[in-house]
């Protein structure tokens, strides 16, 4: 085992289990978080398993760094310290709508800047699963995530200050950091960034290779011009 593989498996090991402590201290109060924890405990997520990938940057690396800068919350400093160290040994990938139906009207905020890093499923960079995905979900500044709506069902947990989420229904409400958000399978939900970068955990618990489908709304020409004018 070289000793670089090594120092980069103790990272991305160490994050994994930061994120892994997090949903514990919320074991009981949220059945998705449940739900996750005993998937997880099927998986081994011991050090000598992590896998040995090669990182990827992105394009997308100073609007990260800002948005791993702003995880500021007391109870995220332990998960904010580990993605410090382990961010360049990462596989960080953009979603081209490859997710979605054909055709697929994502709108170009989302085009323009959106990012993840799979930490723990198939082709994830940090251990293997199957039928699970786990990992860090990015926004550039003044996005619209548009509604949308999958089978695989989801869990969040805002590591930004201020999110705004629209959850199967027409009202906008924001979240702050450490909050948690559950989109039962076929449920729509979009999500939306103010004036910094939103970055989250976010988990698909089963049925992972289902396709995305974007769920039409009138209002999001309205809430993208309000989003780039920065009047939200
Ligand atoms: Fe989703």
């Amino acid at each position: 085992m070289s000793s670089l593989y090594k120092e980069k498996s103790i990272r991305i090991h160490a994050l994994v289990h930061a994120i892994l402590q997090f949903l514990e201290s919320k074991r009981g109060r949220f059945h998705g978080i449940d739900l996750v924890l005993k998937k997880m405990q099927t998986i081994d997520l011991s050090l000598h398993t992590v896998i040995d990938s090669k990182p990827c940057d992105t394009r997308h690396a100073s609007i990260l760094a800002e948005a791993i800068e702003n995880i500021t919350a007391p109870h995220l400093r332990g998960i904010a310290n580990c993605l410090k160290q382990a961010r360049h040994d990462l596989i960080w990938r953009e979603d081209n709508a490859q997710f979605y139906t054909p055709q697929s009207d994502v709108g170009d905020g989302y085009r323009n800047c959106n990012l993840h890093s799979l930490l723990v499923g198939p082709d994830a960079c940090g251990f293997n699963a199957k039928d699970f995905s786990l990992g860090l979900f990015m926004l550039g500044p003044r996005t619209l995530y548009r509604d949308h709506a999958h089978h695989a069902p989801e869990l969040y947990v805002n590591l930004s200050p201020r999110s705004g989420w629209r959850l199967s229904t027409e009202v906008w409400e924001d979240y702050n950091a450490g909050s948690v958000i559950w989109n039962a399978p076929d449920t729509p939900h979009a999500t939306r960034s103010y004036n910094d970068p939103f970055l989250s955990i976010f988990v698909w618990l089963e049925n992972i290779d289902s396709i995305c489908r974007v769920v039409p709304f009138p209002d999001w020409a309205e809430i993208e011009n309000d989003l780039s004018r920065n009047v939200l």
